[in-house]
C-alpha cells in the first residue's frame, strides 16, 4: 500500500530548533521522527510513500539520498508554495500516481495504531475516508470528531474554542482514503483537509472513524517532543533505539559524560559532551552539543552543536537552536530569555 506523509509544516511551535531542522527530522530517542513514522507503517504493509513537503525539503533529500526511510521506498513531492494539508495530499497523490486506496498521515504523529485494523474497518464499511480517533483530555488544540453508532462521522470541528468541544475523541492524523478524495481538493493554494474537505465529506456521509487508544502522541510542541522521548526512556512505549539505555538515560555513540555530572531521564546525543558537575534532567541533548561545567538543564531541548556555557540554567521547555551559544551563567526559561 502507498502512503502520503505530510512533512511540509513550518514547525512553528518548535522554533528555533525548526528554523534549520524540519520537525520530522528531529530524533526521538535517537531515531528521526520520520523513520519512526514510516517504520510503523511498514509493519502494516506500506511499501511506498510520498513525502509531501515544502519547508526545508533539501534537508530530507540530503538525509535520505537513497530514497529509503524506515524500510519504505520514498519519493519526494516538493510543493512550489505551501498548499495546506489537503492541497499537499492532492499534490503528493498526483506525484505518486495514486489510483487505489491509500494512507495519509501527519508526519509528527507517533503511534502504535493498528493500521491494518483501520484499513479493514474502512473497507468493510465501503467508506471514502476513515480517520483514526484517539481520546484526549483537552481536545482544543486538535480536530474534534463526533460519530454515530456505526462510526459515520457526523461532525468534524478543527480546533474548537475552549468549552465548546462536542467530544473528547480527536482526529489522530492517520487517514485511509479512496482516490476519489483527490478529486475533491480544488487546485488552489492552501486547502485544509480538516477545515474544508472533511466537513464536506461529513455532509456527503462518506467519512467514517474508529477510536483506537494505543500509544499516540503529536510531537509538535516542546512538551510533547520531550514527552515522546521520555515515553521511550521509561518504557511507556517499547520501541527500538540505538545507544545504551540505563536507568532511563539514553547515551548515544561517541557521547562523553563527565563522571561528576548527574543525568536523569534524558537523551545524550551522538558526540555530545557533558561537563563536570552538570545536571541534565528530563531533557534531550542533540548531536554534537556541549553542556558546560555545572550547567543545569531541566526539561529542555539542546539543538545539535549548540554550546551551553558553564553555570548556565535552562528550564521549563526551553529550546536551544542548532549551533546556538548560551553564555556562561545565563538563565533561560521556555523560549524567553532572562539574563
Ligand atoms: N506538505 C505540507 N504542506 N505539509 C503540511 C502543510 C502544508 O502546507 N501544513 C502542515 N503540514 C504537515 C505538518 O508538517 C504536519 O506533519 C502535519 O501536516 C499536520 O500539521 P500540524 O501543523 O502538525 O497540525 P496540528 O498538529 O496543529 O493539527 C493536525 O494534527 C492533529 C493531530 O495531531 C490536524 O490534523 C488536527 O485535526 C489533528 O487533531
Ligand atoms: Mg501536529
Amino acid at each position: 500500500m502507498q502512503a502520503v506523509v505530510l512533512v511540509g509544516g513550518l514547525g512553528t511551535r518548535l522554533r528555533p530548533l525548526t528554523e534549520t531542522i524540519p520537525k520530522q527530522l528531529l530524533p526521538v530517542a535517537g531515531v528521526p521522527m520520520i523513520e519512526r513514522v514510516l517504520g510503523q507503517l511498514a509493519l502494516h504493509g506500506v511499501d511506498r510513500a510520498v513525502l509531501s513537503m515544502g519547508y526545508l525539503p533539501d534537508a530530507f533529500v540530503a538525509a535520505y539520498p537513497g530514497g529509503r526511510i524506515g524500510g519504505v521506498s520514498v519519493s519526494f513531492a516538493i510543493e512550489p508554495v505551501a498548499l495546506g494539508t489537503a492541497g499537499a495530499i492532492r499534490f503528493a497523490g498526483h506525484a505518486g500516481s495514486i489510483d487505489e486506496t491509500f494512507l495519509a498521515v501527519n508526519g509528527d504523529v507517533l503511534t502504535d495504531l493498528d493500521v491494518t485494523a483501520l484499513i479493514d474497518a474502512h473497507r468493510s464499511r465501503g467508506a471514502e475516508g476513515t480517520i483514526h480517533l484517539t481520546p484526549v483530555d483537552d481536545p482544543t488544540r486538535y480536530g474534534v470528531v463526533v460519530t454515530d453508532a456505526t462510526g459515520l462521522v457526523t461532525s468534524f470541528v478543527e480546533k474548537p474554542e475552549p468549552g465548546t468541544s462536542p467530544s473528547n475523541n480527536i482526529n489522530a492524523g492517520t487517514y485511509v482514503l479512496e482516490p476519489s478524495f483527490l478529486g475533491r481538493v480544488p487546485d488552489a493554494a492552501m486547502v485544509s483537509v480538516e477545515r474544508e474537505i472533511f466537513p464536506r465529506m461529513v455532509h456527503d456521509r462518506s467519512l467514517y472513524a474508529i477510536v483506537d487508544s494505543s500509544y499516540w502522541i503529536d510531537a509538535g510542541t516542546p512538551q510533547a517532543y520531550l514527552r515522546a522521548n521520555k515515553d521511550i526512556l521509561d518504557a511507556t512505549r517499547t520501541v527500538s533505539h540505538p545507544g545504551s539505555l540505563i536507568d532511563r538515560t539514553l547515551v548515544l555513540e561517541g557521547a562523553s559524560v563527565a563522571a561528576s555530572a548527574t543525568i536523569s531521564c534524558s537523551v545524550i546525543g551522538r558526540n555530545a559532551r557533558v561537563g563536570d558537575g552538570a545536571s541534565i534532567v528530563g531533557s534531550v541533548v542533540l548531536e554534537g552539543a556541549t553542556i558546560g561545567d555545572r550547567a543545569s538543564v531541566t526539561d529542555a531541548v539542546i539543538g545539535p552543536d549548540a554550546v551551553i556555557g558553564a553555570d548556565a540554567t535552562l528550564l521549563d521547555d526551553c529550546l536551544i537552536g542548532a549551533s546556538e551559544r548560551v553564555p556562561e551563567r545565563e538563565r533561560r526559561s521556555g523560549t524567553a530569555r532572562a539574563a
